[in-house]
């Protein structure tokens, strides 16, 4: 619960200092209470990872957090009517310059800017009290203070892949065997063991190209051991040995002796020709690396290869002895291909409207598979009359490829309400993001 809260409040806190809105609320003699709203949304962040904690176990817990969501939506709704209202009059001074006859009449029609601002004064002043109230009561549980963000467990990447569901990377597949296994006969070229650095921005398919080569049928036969491992920002030496020696007898290591582990290592590869595949690697302490490859070639048969995959060319640079192999973005049949298969039944595409909407969506996208699916997924959740909303979303606004994957997620955030926007939540954390 608290991590759906976490963004939802910080949505929130956000509005509340939104600069449109606090002038607006300052005209209306509102200030004192925005102000209050801002604190009181800083105050209740601190806690609720504690709060989350105790609503397991405590009902008291459990039912303040519904009720704080409760108040945090409403106060969102609040907040965006005043930003609503804020534009509008923006956009109405504008034209009231030419037109002061129309003033005068709108402000005796039905939507009068009194009878709204006298109605979003109230809803503001019991969205405050309910928080007020939350608040009073908060201070009775004696929650923990936490102000760091949360500690996110990363997903553990693994070697299975369903192939039927990749489009295209036929190509990247080919050329990354081909280059793995002509280094790997040829290895003559000053390394004992070759590294090949897969690199891209989040979300491209490092880690699918990876998973695709790992299983491909003449790589297993070539190489004597392949092993996965997943390094993410644990790049620790001894992890890592233990890992292979784990993976490669599929039995627990407890040795914790580094001399031990080193030995065990050197009988667990006893100088075979492996595959080795680093996924996720950041570390770009040049030393770290060092250590580690020197333990990793010092038991390598010849033709040994690792494949390190990274978003940072820096971390490509430390430890390639090849250069990076780049992934590009789908092409537009490619990304159609991907969309239309996470998104519609045979019968939308018939809708000629829905057909050029999710078009225009998916342009958006950039051709970068994780938005593509995280947008899919979105829309199949929606319904089709919803889709304009996500097209309209300000997210956007800025260029999905300059600003990383965030804004479509950020807009996963406004539209979804089901267990994806945890993924999306963990995704938006991702400390590395
Ligand atoms: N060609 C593709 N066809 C279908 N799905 C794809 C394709 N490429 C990537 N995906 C999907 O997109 C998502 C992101 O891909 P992947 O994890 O391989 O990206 P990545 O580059 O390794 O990202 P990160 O830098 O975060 O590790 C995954 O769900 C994956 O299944
Ligand atoms: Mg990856």
């Amino acid at each position: 619960m608290a991590s759906l809260l976490i963004p939802l409040l910080g949505r929130v806190a956000a509005k509340a200092g939104d600069a449109l809105v606090a002038e607006l609320l300052r005209a209306w003699g509102l200030d004192k209470a925005r102000r209050k709203l801002e604190r009181h949304l800083a105050a209740v962040q601190c806690i609720l990872l504690d709060a989350d904690a105790k609503s397991r176990t405590n009902p008291a817990v459990s039912r303040w957090v519904k009720d704080l969501k409760t108040a945090a939506y409403q106060a969102d709704d609040v907040l965006d009517g005043f930003r609503y209202e804020a534009l509008r009059r923006r956009a109405t001074a504008q034209f009231h310059r030419c037109s002061t006859a129309r003033k005068v009449l709108g402000y005796f029609t039905a939507d009068s800017p009194l009878l709204f601002r006298l109605s979003m004064s109230r809803k503001m002043k019991d969205a405050l009290e309910m928080i007020d109230e939350l608040v009073a009561e908060m201070n009775n549980f004696h929650f923990l203070q936490r102000t760091e963000a949360p500690t996110i467990v990363h997903p553990q990447t693994h070697s299975c892949v369903d192939e039927s569901e990749i489009i295209g990377r036929q190509d990247d597949k080919e050329q990354v065997v081909k280059i793995l296994l002509d280094h790997s006969n040829n290895s003559n070229d000053g390394h004992n063991v070759t590294v090949l650095p897969i690199v891209g921005m989040g979300g491209i398919g490092k880690t699918t190209l990876a998973q695709l080569v790992h299983n491909d049928q003449r790589v297993m036969h070539h190489f004597e051991l392949v092993i996965w491992i997943c390094v993410s920002d644990k790049f620790a030496i001894e992890g890592i040995i233990r890992s292979i020696i784990e993976l490669a007898t599929l039995k627990k290591c407890g040795l914790t002796q580094t001399e031990a582990l080193h030995k065990e290592l050197s009988r667990v590869l006893g100088k075979k020709r492996y595959l080795l595949v680093l996924d996720d690697v950041w570390n770009e302490d040049r030393q770290k690396w060092d250590d580690m490859r020197s333990v990793l070639c010092s038991h390598a048969g010849l033709g040994s290869v690792i494949i390190v995959t990274s978003r940072s060319e820096q971390v490509a640079s430390i430890m390639g002895t090849l250069p990076p192999h780049q992934i590009s973005l789908l092409n537009e049949d490619q990304s159609w291909e991907l969309f239309h298969k996470n998104t519609f039944g045979r019968e939308a595409e018939k809708q000629e409207e829905l057909v050029s909407m999710a078009k225009s969506i998916l342009h958006k996208c950039k051709g970068l598979p994780l938005a593509i699916k995280t947008i899919a997924a979105l829309l199949r959740s929606k319904h089709q009359s919803q889709w304009f909303s996500v097209l309209d979303s300000d997210v956007w606004k800025n260029d999905i490829l300059a600003a990383g994957i965030v804004p479509a997620l950020q807009l996963s955030y406004d539209h979804l309400s089901s267990e994806a926007k945890v993924c999306f939540f963990l995704l938006c954390y991702f400390p590395q993001g």
